[in-house]
């Protein structure tokens, strides 16, 4: 199955995107999201610099910042101009563009981000290779995406049958998504613990 939105649907989708994206939190993935958010407000320090890909309308970045100290250079990234412009009360740099292709240096950032970005690729391969070649030495990269576990819950289990059927993405394979991290030039991939149809992880540069 492919998955074909295009910034055109992220567009109109930018307005009611956060009710919807709550949902899906509150009854299936809010574990993950806990589990990559408290992994990125630890690594975070002032001064450093950090990329967030798929951005969407910025609720991660906002939530980061509320619990950091001190000057983060932030990017911004996504394919949609109606996501980034909902994302203009951050002070950060608002980036149109692909995830595939990133429109950034080698080395750029002490810390990458991504949350719910990756499955809505056909293929999350190339985005991980941008994300270890813009990330710095030492760097690191925080994920959460869906991921093909037991719901816990017929709610969550409602949610993700909805997510496939509309065909707004695909729930990864941790094994695959691993192995992929791997060739992409990740030299560790360290798992967090979190239950649900998602997964969170921090892949080491
Ligand atoms: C499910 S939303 C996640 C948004 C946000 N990270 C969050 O946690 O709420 C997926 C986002 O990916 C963006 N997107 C889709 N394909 C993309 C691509 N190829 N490159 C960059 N962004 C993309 C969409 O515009 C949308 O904002």
């Amino acid at each position: 199955m492919r998955f074909s939105s295009t910034a055109y649907d992220y567009d109109r989708a930018a307005g009611s995107y956060d009710r919807s994206h709550d949902r899906w939190l509150r009854y299936a993935g809010g574990e993950a999201q806990c589990a990559f958010e408290g992994a990125a407000t630890a690594l975070l320090r002032p001064g450093m610099s950090m990329l967030d890909a798929a951005c969407g309308t910025g609720t991660v970045v906002r939530r980061l910042l509320n619990g950091s100290r001190g000057k983060i250079d932030i990017a911004l990234l996504d394919i949609s101009r109606q996501m980034l412009d909902q994302c203009h009360d951050i002070a950060a740099r608002r980036v149109l563009g692909r995830m595939e292709d990133l429109p950034f240096a080698d080395n750029s950032f002490d810390l990458v981000t991504c949350a719910w970005g990756l499955e809505v690729l056909n293929d999350p391969e190339p985005a991980l290779r941008e994300f270890v070649r813009v990330a710095r030495a030492d760097g690191r990269i925080c994920l959460v995406f869906c991921a093909e576990r037991p719901a816990g819950s017929m709610l969550g289990t409602l949610f993700s049958a909805h997510i496939r059927h509309s065909r707004r993405g695909q729930f990864l394979d941790t094994g695959t998504l691993a192995q992929t991290a791997a060739q992409a030039g990740a030299s560790h991939v360290q798992w967090l613990h979190c239950s649900g149809p998602a997964a969170a992880l921090i892949l080491h540069v």
